[in-house]
């Protein structure tokens, strides 16, 4: 067996696993699903949905991960092989490469838009109409943002093709080439070194913004200051409770927000050492990313909406689109205040370096893969890599709907599915005495043994609830959407996953040899 890349230092592979999870999703996704379902009436299922889901399987990707890479396979295929002894366990394990393949795909390109953003908004060329707040509604007030951001992107008209500006395709190549010049230089000299930097960094730019949003006067004139904001948020409701939609949502951030049922996480834990404490670092993870969501992401994009466009506004701002709350209010807001640029600036570099450190993690898995399964060396698998992701970014780029098709497939229903795979695979099938014994094995923290049972009898149960209640709920709306773009995503999606078994078979033949 080859030997493995390991993490250099304790501190450096929890800052890596920090980067992994916190990204976009804590800054952009999380305002807006959190303000679009109501604030205080999110919440309640939110922290449920993180004990009960968040947490086991947190500590279960940590389990196979670190069990995966001792047995030398770095992505699930090799990992739920090594688990279990049947011959589609290897095919179901395809999930934890393609899911965050096709999510990095659409990923990168919104990252890109963070550091064209950040840089317009340093020189000054982010709209600024110099109009009093007071004297228009939050849509004509935000107008000018929105029509900035859908220039940017192309989508002003409503045909097959996206039509973006040139810079906004220049922006996504520098972020993809800057993206695999890291993971070129490997786990230690690339991905480790860039979270040691990006992440103590953003954790200061946030800070920074959170005090400047909590000082910040009302514009209006009227008496809404930080507190209305946090009342919003915090203030709990428990209608939440009954509504399905709520309950779907804030699972389905808990997972996309913690990395989890991508693969990602458990990639990063095959390079863990044997005896690493993985219920203590599978605990930080999970805190780190919490404490970068609940407490600065939330505060600085929805106290900051609430305060200027008060609560029904943000509401309304989150209702109208994922990256209404980041990309629009934001800098409307910033450009209304003394050193507006400034603040813009560091809003978007911490998006930026959010953003990066997840695409690094989101890459990885098919970057282990053909090292491990293929034996390629890590500089011929990333150019291989590189250029298919180039190409296969071209579909969210310029095709009209096709990134919403991708991050539905991929970043919302398919995570749901390889989750459950793998509490099925590592709790019932390898056993839960087994799986136990891994997470707690090397721990210096103890596990409070009722986690045994919710991750043998909650966690899954939660998990099929969750996939019955999506397929009754949302899948017919999607099915039922029919445009050609569409329809070029699907065929996209499904080729990617033709090649994706294929590339496991002949793995796996060749291994035989
Ligand atoms: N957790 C990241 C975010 O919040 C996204 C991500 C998902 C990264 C899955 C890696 C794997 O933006």
């Amino acid at each position: 067996m080859k030997k493995r890349e390991q993490w250099g230092t304790r501190i450096g592979l929890i800052l890596a696993m920090a980067g992994n999870a916190i990204g976009l999703g804590n800054f952009l996704r999380f305002p807006v699903q959190a303000a679009d379902n109501g604030g205080g009436a999110f919440m309640i299922p939110y922290f449920i949905s993180f004990i009960l889901l968040g947490i086991p399987l947190m500590w279960i990707e940590w389990g196979i991960g670190r069990y995966g890479g001792t047995v030398g396979h770095g992505t699930a295929p090799g990992m739920f092989d090594a688990l279990w002894k049947n011959r589609l366990a290897k095919y179901i394990g395809i999930l934890g490469i393609l899911l965050p393949l096709i999510v990095v795909v659409y990923y990168v390109y919104i990252c890109s838009w963070t550091l064209a953003f950040g840089i317009t908004s340093i020189f000054g060329y982010l709209p600024h109409p110099n109009v009093d707040p007071s004297s228009i509604t939050p849509q004509e007030y935000l107008w000018p943002y929105k029509d900035h951001l859908y220039q940017y992107i192309g989508a002003t008209s409503s045909g097959l093709f996206l039509r973006p500006t040139p810079s906004a395709y220049l922006f996504f190549i520098i972020t993809l080439l800057l993206a695999f010049r890291i993971l070129y230089k490997g786990i230690v000299g690339g991905i480790e070194k860039l979270n040691k930097i990006a992440i103590p960094a953003l954790f200061l730019m946030a800070v920074v913004l959170l005090i400047r949003v909590i000082t910040l006067p009302s514009p209006v004139g009227n008496s809404l200051k930080a507190l209305d904001g946090f009342s919003f948020l915090w203030e709990p409701d428990l209608t939440g409770l009954l509504s399905s939609k709520v309950w779907l949502a804030a699972a389905g951030q808990i997972f996309f927000t913690l990395s989890l049922g991508m693969g990602a996480i458990m990639t990063y834990a095959s390079y863990a050492r044997k005896d690493e404490d993985i219920a203590l670092d599978g605990l930080s993870t999970a805190s780190l990313n919490e404490f970068a969501e609940v407490v600065l992401g939330s505060t600085i994009a929805i106290v900051s909406a609430v305060v200027f466009f008060g609560p029904n506004g943000a509401k309304e701002i989150a209702g109208g689109g994922a990256f209404n709350l980041g990309f629009i209010s934001m800098p409307a807001i910033f450009s209304n205040m003394p050193f507006g640029h400034f603040f813009g600036f560091i809003w978007f570099l911490l998006l930026f370096f959010a953003g990066l450190t997840s695409v690094v993690a989101l890459s990885q898995p098919a970057i282990a893969f053909l090292e491990d399964e293929f034996g390629w060396k890590r500089e011929k698998s990333v150019m291989v890599l590189g250029l298919a992701f180039f190409i296969f970014a071209h579909v969210p780029i310029f095709i009209n709907g096709a990134l919403d098709e991708m991050d539905f497939w991929a970043g919302t229903f398919g995570l749901v599915i390889l989750a459950l795979m793998e509490v099925v695979i590592f709790f019932w099938i390898f056993g839960s005495e087994n799986g136990w014994r891994e997470i707690t094995r090397g721990a210096h923290i103890k596990i409070p043994k009722v986690f045994y049972y919710i991750m043998k009898y909650v966690t899954p149960t939660f998990l099929v609830v969750i996939i019955v209640a999506w397929s009754y709920n949302q899948l017919p709306d999607i099915l039922s959407k029919s445009d050609s773009g569409i329809w070029i995503a699907r065929l996209f999606l499904v080729t990617l996953l033709i090649v994706h078994i294929v590339a496991v078979r002949v793995a796996w033949t060749r291994r035989r040899k």
